[in-house]
C-alpha cells in the first residue's frame, strides 16, 4: 500500500448494507481517500450484496455452513479478505462474532460500528434496551476492534437525546442517520493517515486521544 494512494478497503456486512451505501457515496463524492476494493457477506440474501455490485464493487458471499467449524470460516474469510491487501476492514452490520485469530490478524485496521454510546449496551437490541433504560441519550460509536466485544478503542461518536414516548423505530432511525456521518468520517481520517492505533490508544495527529471524537445531532425537540 502507498503512504499516498487511497487506502484499500473491504467492507464485511450481513444485512441492508445502507452504512456500506454511505461509504460508497463518500467515495465517490471524493470525501475518503479510500478505495472500496471487495464486499463479503456472511448472508447470500443481503441487500447490501446489490448494493455493491450496483457499485461496481465485487461482492462475495461466503456461507458458514460450507465449512466444518467457525474458525475454518474465519480462516477462509480473513484468507480471502488478504488478496485484496486491504488498509482497512470495516464491519458495517456484520453480525457475526469474530474469533481472536481473526482479531489479531487485522488488529489496528479494522473498524466496527455499533448502535450504541459505548460503553453503553454492547452486543443486540440496542435502541430497545436504551428504551427500557430510560436512557437521556443514544447514539452510535466507530470503534476499533479488538478481542472484546464491542469494547474496542472508541473513534468518534454520534449522540443524540431520546425523545419522549419515542418509538424504538423511530429511535433506530434517527441513530442510522448519525451512523452515516460517523463512519465515513473515521473511515476519511484513516485513510489521511491521521489516525491510527498504538496499542490500545487511539492516536489522532500522533496525539492520544482520551476520548472519542463527538458529533452531537438533532436536539430532542
Ligand atoms: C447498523 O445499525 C450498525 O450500527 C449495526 O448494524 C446495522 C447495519 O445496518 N452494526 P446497515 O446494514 O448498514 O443498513
Amino acid at each position: 500500500m502507498s503512504e499516498t494512494g487511497p487506502l484499500p478497503v473491504v467492507v464485511l456486512i450481513s444485512g441492508q448494507g445502507t452504512n456500506l451505501q454511505a461509504l460508497i457515496d463518500a467515495e465517490r463524492a471524493g470525501k475518503i481517500h479510500a478505495r472500496i476494493q471487495a464486499v463479503f457477506s456472511d448472508n447470500s440474501e443481503a441487500p447490501g450484496l446489490d448494493r455493491a455490485r450496483r457499485a461496481g464493487i465485487t461482492a462475495h458471499h461466503l456461507a458458514r455452513g460450507d465449512f466444518p467449524s467457525r474458525a475454518a470460516y474465519e480462516r477462509a474469510l480473513a484468507e480471502r479478505i488478504e488478496r485484496y491487501q486491504p488498509g482497512l476492514v470495516v464491519l458495517a452490520g456484520f453480525m457475526r462474532i469474530l474469533g481472536d485469530d481473526f482479531v489479531h490478524r487485522f488488529r489496528g485496521s479494522m473498524l466496527n460500528i455499533h448502535p450504541s454510546l459505548l460503553p453503553r449496551f454492547r452486543g443486540l437490541d440496542t435502541h430497545r434496551r436504551v428504551l427500557e433504560a430510560g436512557d437521556a441519550q443514544h447514539g452510535a460509536t466507530v470503534h476499533f476492534v479488538t478481542e472484546e466485544l464491542d469494547g474496542g478503542p472508541r473513534i468518534i461518536q454520534y449522540r443524540i437525546p431520546v425523545r419522549a414516548g419515542e418509538s424504538e423505530g423511530a429511535l433506530e432511525a434517527r441513530v442510522h442517520v448519525g451512523e452515516y456521518v460517523i463512519l465515513p468520517r473515521a473511515v476519511a481520517l484513516i485513510a489521511e493517515r491521521r489516525l491510527r492505533l498504538d496499542g490500545e490508544t487511539v492516536m489522532l495527529d500522533e496525539v492520544a486521544m482520551t476520548e472519542p471524537l463527538m458529533v452531537e445531532g438533532e436536539s430532542g425537540k
